[in-house]
């Protein structure tokens, strides 16, 4: 069964899915199919019904499933070492931090911290900004300011930043001295660092496009106004590249776009894409002074720098370099874009986003029932507002994959009813 007809039923999957809810935690409700195995940029389930994949497990899956050369890495470490604690070094570890260094392009006394997830890189962040906080002086406690619609992850202190009130009111009080400001309102953020009955800025945290809140970009001139702002008033800027980094936006970095011209994060922090799937996260703290504040015993994690992570890192950006990932998905993200805006389908308000990071704005808030309508049809999607898919396939998507993509959206109905 190929994609762009209705798959077959759902035997096994069914069955499937129902022992999976005995089992699991209810937190991610119930899955959409119970997938097998994948190839490229497809993937199939149980049942055997194929998928093209456009969400490549959120972001996660950069070089598609299975690419020969990851696989071939992977096996490789499994077979040497899959861990080490952190008493000990290795060398996987060693050149996958002396490779984000140079692709971020920090500079010399950089310092790279990994975890496992986008949660600890941002949680590491955090940590390493409290303790720059600490070293303001003031007698009035620290700030430390993210956006309103941001996502940073559900760990406490990566929640204490998330901006959606059901995800992060439940768990309060969480940090204190997190406030939050309206994305875009240079005027509130400047306001929010001048407000002179409060304790100094020790950091913003932001992401260039707020993933989770529907893949919305910041303005330029919002960006690097930030940035001035933080670098007048001694604070850290922490760029969130766990969504947008390791290519998906068509630089290895979002802030490397060229047209923020040179926008510097003080650490940046990754996860998703940079292991090809492998779990792994991590932050690069630019410079050696901000580095040095991280001592031994301050912070840590078992995994943190596993070698068999290491491994998958490095073979996934091996892959994005050696096959010119970078230019294909500047190139295919604005085939998908042109696509979808002369598709002529009239559920499609808009289409927004960078590279392969995109998505279509609904003219009515039906986004649940669209991603079922393609889900049937072979292609899979992500209902990530109510009026908003997004689109974030493999960077190894080809062009016949952004057509077929393109012909299954074209022919979802208008008329599908509201979530
Ligand atoms: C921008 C951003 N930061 C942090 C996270 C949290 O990452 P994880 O789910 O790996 O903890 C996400 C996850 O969607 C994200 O998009």
């Amino acid at each position: 069964m190929t994609a762009e007809t209705d798959n077959e039923p759902l035997e096994v999957d069914d069955e499937l899915i129902d022992e999976y809810e005995d089992v699991h935690m209810h937190v991610f409700g119930t899955p959409l199919r119970v997938l097998d195995h994948g190839q490229g940029t497809h993937v199939w389930d149980v049942d055997g019904n194929e998928y093209l994949d456009f969400l490549a497990g959120i972001a996660v899956n950069s070089i598609g499933y299975a690419h020969p050369k990851w696989v071939e890495a992977v096996a490789r470490q499994a077979g040497q070492a899959a861990h080490v604690s952190n008493y000990f070094a290795t060398r996987p570890q060693i050149e996958l931090a002396r490779k984000l260094i140079e692709l971020a392009g920090a500079p010399e006394g950089s310092h790279v911290y990994f975890g496992n997830s986008g949660a600890e890189a941002n949680e590491a962040a955090l940590k390493l900004a409290k303790l720059y906080g600490r070293t303001l002086n003031s007698s009035k406690p620290y700030r430390i300011i993210a956006l309103e619609h941001g996502f940073h992850g559900r760990t406490m202190g990566a929640l204490s930043a998330t901006w959606k009130p059901v995800i992060r009111e439940p768990f309060e009080p969480l940090v204190p001295n997190f406030e939050f400001v309206p994305a875009n309102n240079i005027e509130a953020m400047r306001a929010t660092f001048e407000d002179e009955g409060k304790g100094p800025v020790a950091a913003v945290i932001m992401e260039l496009i707020q993933g989770e809140a529907g893949v919305l970009p910041l303005n330029v001139d919002f960006v690097q106004g930030v940035r001035e702002l933080c670098t007048e008033h001694h604070a850290k800027l922490i760029i969130d590249e766990v969504q947008t980094g390791i290519g998906r936006t068509g630089t290895w970095f979002a802030f490397q776009r060229e047209d923020l011209g040179g926008v510097t994060p003080d650490m940046v922090t990754f996860a998703k894409g940079v292991a090809g799937g492998f779990p792994m996260g991590g932050m690069i703290a630019f410079g050696e002074e901000l580095s040095a504040l991280f001592s031994p015993g301050t912070h840590g994690s078992t995994f943190a720098g596993n070698p068999l992570g290491a491994a998958a890192g490095l073979a996934t950006i091996g892959v994005i370099e050696d096959e010119g990932l970078l230019k294909n998905t500047q190139e295919r993200g604005e085939q998908l874009r042109n696509g979808i805006r002369e598709c002529g389908n009239p559920l499609f308000e808009q289409v927004r986003g960078r590279g392969l990071l995109n998505a279509i704005v609904l003219t009515h808030p039906c986004a649940h029932a669209a991603m079922e309508w393609a889900l049937a049809h072979g292609l899979i999607v992500n209902a990530v507002a109510p009026n908003a898919l997004r689109l974030a396939p493999p960077l190894v998507v080809t062009e016949q994959d952004i057509d077929q993509a393109v012909r299954i959206l074209a022919q979802i109905p208008s008329n599908l009813s509201d979530d």
